[in-house]
């Protein structure tokens, strides 16, 4: 894909962020266009760097506003599109499942209709990118990894939304000939994730000396990916994936919940100098996520002897830089954990 104008979904997130300033460094000749609704989890001071970059313009806009959409689908001519905006966090679909439905579901098929409405059977030189996640798979039990054609079933309101819009993007391919690719990623870490996933809400809470609430009895395995790993199999599906393919992204890298945890604290102490086992006190037992998914487990061989790519950064040294990062913008923490924040952890944890 070497169309110059990009439309990058979400890219006031976290992945999407990253994805976005890889995109800005290594391909000069692009220029991206941001949409982004910047609802809690957006943040334009994510991009602060390159907010500037002339080959880079924000479009702040819902995906599920039909007619914005298609306005500027039809001002900017989008060949590409990369596809990241979601509501993301499954917590949040437990107790709002319509606005992942609505974001999710109905915000893709707008992006699909608007795309299709545009080029018609034109389908040459374009393609629609749509990010999607492992959760679609549902729950591996103690062995077995998730491969593309593992079946669909998802547990939560977000991994269902997610599996929908997967759905809908392979329909629109075989229905209107419309050019997709697809990723299923595991789990991301590090810089400029929102304090409500793991990794960064326990950071958080470490440094304000809060309960580190473990779900469950903590046994609960994920497959740990550096977000800069995720954004450079995104560029390279986006520019050598095959059409009509999906490609599963993992880090190769499986932890229970409670041993990721320990390691946080251990890292978190040493960098604080606080006695080894201080923030590990912390660690507080709390009742479990309801359909809660045992374990995710990818294998990404397909991406790897197909494209090349394979994880960079092993997991100790991406976990040590993401801590690093939150040490060093307490100010960009304090900024997200301000306001609804405080009204969203209450509601979740007490
Ligand atoms: P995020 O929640 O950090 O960011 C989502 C972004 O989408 C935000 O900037 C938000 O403002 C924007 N957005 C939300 N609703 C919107 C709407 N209606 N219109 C326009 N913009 C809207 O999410 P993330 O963790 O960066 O995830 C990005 C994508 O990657 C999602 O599609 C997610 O499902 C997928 N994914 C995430 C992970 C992960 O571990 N975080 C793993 C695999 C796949
Ligand atoms: O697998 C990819 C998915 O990973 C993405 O599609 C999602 O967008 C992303 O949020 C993530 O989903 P998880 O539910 O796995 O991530 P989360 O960080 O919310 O939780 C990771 C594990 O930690 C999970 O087993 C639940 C547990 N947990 C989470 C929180 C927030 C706790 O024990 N306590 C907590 O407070």
């Amino acid at each position: 894909m070497n169309n110059k104008n990009i439309l990058i979904t979400g890219g006031a997130g976290f992945i999407g962020s990253h994805v976005i300033r890889r995109f800005l460094i290594k391909y000069p000749e692009y220029h991206i266009y941001n949409l982004d609704a910047l609802t809690y989890a957006g943040n334009l001071e994510n991009l602060k760097d390159i907010e500037s970059n002339e080959n880079y313009t924000f479009l702040h806009g819902d995906i599920t506003d039909e007619e914005y959409i298609n306005s500027i689908f039809k001002k900017y001519q989008f060949k590409n599109v990369i596809h990241l905006a979601a509501e993301s966090h499954v917590d949040r679909s437990i107790t709002d499942p319509l606005a992942f439905a609505k974001t999710n579901i109905l915000g893709t098929m707008i992006l699909l209709n608007a795309f299709k409405a545009l080029w018609d059977t034109n389908w040459e030189g374009k393609r629609f990118y749509h990010v999607s996640t492992d959760e679609v798979y549902g729950s591996l039990g103690e062995t077995g990894l998730f491969k593309e054609n593992t079946s669909y079933d998802p547990n939560s309101p977000y991994s269902a939304s997610k599996a929908s819009s997967d759905h809908f993007v392979r329909a629109y391919g075989e229905t209107y000939g419309l050019p997709y690719v697809i990723s299923n990623c595991s789990n991301n870490y590090g810089a400029q994730q929102f304090p409500e996933k793991l990794i960064p809400l326990f950071i958080n809470n470490v440094l304000n000396d809060k309960a580190l609430p473990v779900y469950g009895d903590g046994n609960y395995t994920r497959d740990w990916l550096y977000v800069m790993d995720h954004a450079i199999a995104i560029d390279l599906v986006y520019h050598k994936g095959v059409n009509a393919e999906t490609y599963n992204i993992g880090g190769f890298n499986e932890w229970k919940n409670i041993d990721l945890v320990k390691l946080l604290c251990q890292q978190l102490d040493a960098k604080l100098g606080r006695e080894e086992g201080t923030s590990e006190q912390l660690i507080k037992y709390v009742k479990d996520r309801p359909g809660h998914d045992l374990r995710y487990a990818i294998d990404a061989s397909k991406i790897n002897t197909e494209l090349g790519w394979s994880p960079t950064v092993t997991f100790e040294q991406g976990l040590s830089e993401t801590i690093d990062w939150y040490l060093n913008n307490e100010d960009w923490l304090n900024n997200v954990t301000s306001g609804n924040y405080q009204n969203y952890y209450k509601k979740q944890y007490q």
